[in-house]
């Protein structure tokens, strides 16, 4: 006879977002046994429609409401059993941080603080001392190798660099990730924490950069590159992050850290040149016009703009076995085939 596995009710905080969205409808379809609760502010960040083909499933409830609501977090955990926690809840833009740090520190650092503490307070009893009901229970912070701050040519980030942010976005996540650290060292909470590499993918926010520059090639429209382009990111599909996440999750040890990165580096130029060419075979400009490549306009870039991000996942491929699925050009043909159909869906584009 087969052994039913028991439900187990997790919350995913921010999880109308972009990594979060796509990791909902990745543990919905692919646990049979949990249920997610998905707690989200809603900011301009967020956006219903990404979880609209998961909405009605009976195993997933969303509730709108802030992480630095303390009395909310506290409701929510007393309401239901939390198995565990999947925090991806944040202020995300590095732009939005130079213009707007306060709401970075507030979401990112003291929300961050409110969540784990929540969990800290209805999984233990004191120090060290886990309730017996609350033996498994994980949180698994969702953080970002923008922590580490910038290389030069050579190197890759390793989970032991030193931390040296130079965003607000990047110092606020930096002191998220020790909030986090310091609960596992001084009460013994079961967390683990992913740093990881820049991702795209369907249901990102269009302000970003693969966004952006797939919307105003469809629109034929300048597509900005700040300052020569050549600032160095290393790419991972969304999906392959989600497995990440889900491995983390289930198999590693309480207190580790792990980066997670696609072995990937591009330059800026080079990701706008791919998604050009691909624009080019999918919607032609004409022997007029020319390349979508001939709309890229480089403009003034940003402050404190890190020169290069590269990541070593050596850890996370030896100890628990995963490798990045997708490569870039099919992930990228992917990706540009979702913001086609959603444009044309919500008719936004004029071209199309
Ligand atoms: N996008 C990337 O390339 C990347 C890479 C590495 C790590 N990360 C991290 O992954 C996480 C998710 O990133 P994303 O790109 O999906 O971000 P996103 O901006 O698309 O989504 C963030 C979500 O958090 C919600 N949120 C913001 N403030 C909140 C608050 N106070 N209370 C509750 N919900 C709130 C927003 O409404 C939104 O739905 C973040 O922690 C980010 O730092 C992102």
């Amino acid at each position: 006879m087969t052994k039913k596995i028991e439900e187990q009710i997790y919350l995913v905080t921010g999880g109308a977002g972009f990594i979060g969205s796509n990791f909902i409808r990745y543990m919905i379809n692919n646990y049979s046994h949990i249920h997610i609760i998905n707690l989200d502010k809603m900011t301009y960040a967020a956006d219903q429609e990404n979880l609209c083909d998961v909405k009605k499933n009976g195993r997933y409830q969303f509730i709108q409401g802030d992480i630095c609501n303390r009395a909310l977090i506290d409701t929510v955990f007393n309401e239901y059993d939390i198995a565990g926690v999947f925090h991806f809840a944040a202020e995300s833009h590095v732009d939005n941080s130079i213009e707007d740090p306060g709401e970075f520190f507030q979401t990112n650092v003291i929300g961050t603080y409110q969540v784990i503490d929540a969990a800290r307070k209805k999984w233990m009893s004191s120090p060290f001392v886990i309730k017996p009901k609350y033996s498994n229970c994980r949180f698994l912070h969702v953080s970002t190798d923008e922590v580490f701050g910038t290389l030069g040519d050579e190197g890759l980030f390793k989970e032991n660099s030193p931390y040296s942010p130079n965003s607000p976005y990047s110092a606020s996540k930096a002191g998220a990730d020790f909030v986090v650290r310091s609960y596992h060292s001084t009460f013994g909470l079961n967390v683990v924490t992913t740093n990881c590499s820049n991702n795209y993918g369907p249901y990102q926010h269009d302000e970003k950069l693969i966004p952006t520059i797939i919307r105003k090639a469809i629109n034929g429209e300048k597509i900005p590159i700040y300052g020569d382009g050549k600032n160095i990111r290393d790419w991972l599909f969304v999906e392959d992050h989600c497995k990440a996440i889900d491995l983390v999750f289930n198999k590693s040890v309480a207190g580790e850290t792990y980066n997670i990165g696609g072995f990937c580096e591009l330059t800026n130029i080079e990701i706008a040149y791919k998604i050009c060419d691909i624009m080019d075979k999918l919607m032609p400009r004409g022997t007029l016009l020319g390349s979508h490549r001939d709309l890229i306009t480089y403009v003034t870039d940003r402050p404190g703009h890190d020169k290069r991000y590269a990541i070593d996942s050596s850890k996370i491929m030896r100890e628990l076995g995963w490798k990045p699925q997708e490569n870039i050009e099919d992930g990228l043909m992917r990706t540009i085939r979702w913001y086609l159909s959603k444009y044309k869906a919500k008719n936004e584009v004029g071209v199309i």
